[in-house]
């Protein structure tokens, strides 16, 4: 990477490891906004229904690869939705078609999760298949029990869930996606090689004041929710901190602006427009920018087992402002940091 008087940095075409990028229409608008930046990202399979076989992620693969605007390069990585249902022997099917994870919702989790796992003792066969065929399992980290306090869902987890599932596949790799509090920094950085972390922009950047700021801001609405400032700076830490296991993963999650500005508004923020120019603002405020190619462009492919990008991005310290929203399908999309400055733009 070379940061010439930090004014320009230029580095390896990094990955998003965590992505939602719908379907129909919603490609069109989404799909170019990521491939402008990165070389390939994992795509999350909560569409409804739910990706749950080989066969679905190979369709849904090519009408991503659809949406790529000609003479872009852009891979999607697809995953299958685990359900108590899943069978252990899809695990090969997919394994064959070039799926590279599993992802585990807690049914009722989050947004499109009712499919999700009610028990992890139901899948203990297919973890044993991923396991045995170096398949990553990718986790939504949190207890949906109604008692748990919502800030608390990551932490509990981690003591009720996760701890006890990595006893029982101490070899199987498991990415803790969008981690947010510092429980969970401390509680990967501590781990061992099987167990990864992704972060997000927007947990890098904000605290939970955004969401109550001069009235309640639904577009800063996600899951897991935007936690105390303790905790922000705690993941800051471990992003810039040199520790490999910790990687990008915007978990930009598009959703039509009506249903986020609702009374029961939904959960994600859309910071796919946006996403290498806000956590070049995070690495930059951080004094870290020395850090930002091997979490943006290394650390993702290193854990997958997947080789490095070629080729590069560059990023100038220009101030540029973000559009009021975007066209999706018949409805909006609301950007995050719409109509508000960022400090870096992607140039070349
Ligand atoms: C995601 C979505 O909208 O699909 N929402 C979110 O708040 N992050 C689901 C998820 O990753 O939890
Ligand atoms: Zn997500």
């Amino acid at each position: 990477m070379s940061t010439q008087a930090l004014n320009h940095i230029t580095l390896t075409r990094p990955d998003d490891w965590h992505l939602h990028v719908r379907d129909g229409e919603a490609l069109r608008t989404v799909v170019p906004h990521t491939a402008a930046q990165f070389g390939r990202a994992i795509i999350m399979p909560n569409l409804k229904p739910p990706v749950t076989t080989a066969a679905q992620a190979l369709a849904y693969a090519g009408r991503i690869r659809a949406a790529v605007p000609v003479g872009m390069a852009f891979e999607p990585l697809m995953t299958l939705y685990l359900t108590d249902k899943l069978p252990a022997d899809e695990i090969a099917r997919a394994k064959d078609a070039g799926v590279v994870a599993v992802k585990l919702y807690p049914a009722g989790a989050t947004t499109n999760s009712d499919a999700g796992v009610t028990d992890i003792r139901k899948t203990y066969k297919t973890l044993e298949a991923m396991q045995k065929a170096g398949m990553p399992l990718l986790v939504h980290g949190e207890v949906t029990s109604p008692e748990i306090d919502l800030f608390d869902r990551e932490a509990v987890f981690i003591e009720q869930q996760l701890q006890p599932l990595r006893k029982d596949f101490p070899e199987l790799r498991i990415v803790m996606e969008h981690i947010t509090t510092k429980e969970a920094a401390q509680y990967v950085a501590e781990s061992d090689q099987y167990l990864g972390a992704t972060l997000t922009a927007h947990h890098l950047l904000y605290n939970r004041n955004a969401i109550f700021t001069g009235g309640i801001r639904p577009h800063y609405y996600c899951l897991p929710v935007l936690k105390r400032e303790v905790h922000r700076q705690a993941l800051v830490a471990a992003a810039t901190g040199g520790n490999a296991r910790f990687f990008l993963g915007t978990d930009s999650a598009p959703h039509p602006a009506h249903l986020k500005e609702h009374a029961t508004g939904c959960a994600g923020c859309y910071t796919a427009h946006a996403a290498i120019e806000m956590y070049a603002e995070v690495f930059d405020a951080a004094g870290a920018l020395d850090q930002f190619e091997a979490f943006a462009s290394f650390n993702g492919p290193a854990f997958y087992g997947l080789p490095r990008n070629s080729g590069t991005i560059t990023l100038k310290r220009e101030s540029w402002t973000p559009p009021e929203s975007f066209a999706f399908g018949e409805a909006e999309l609301k950007p995050l940091r719409s109509g508000e400055a960022l400090p870096w733009k992607l140039v070349g």
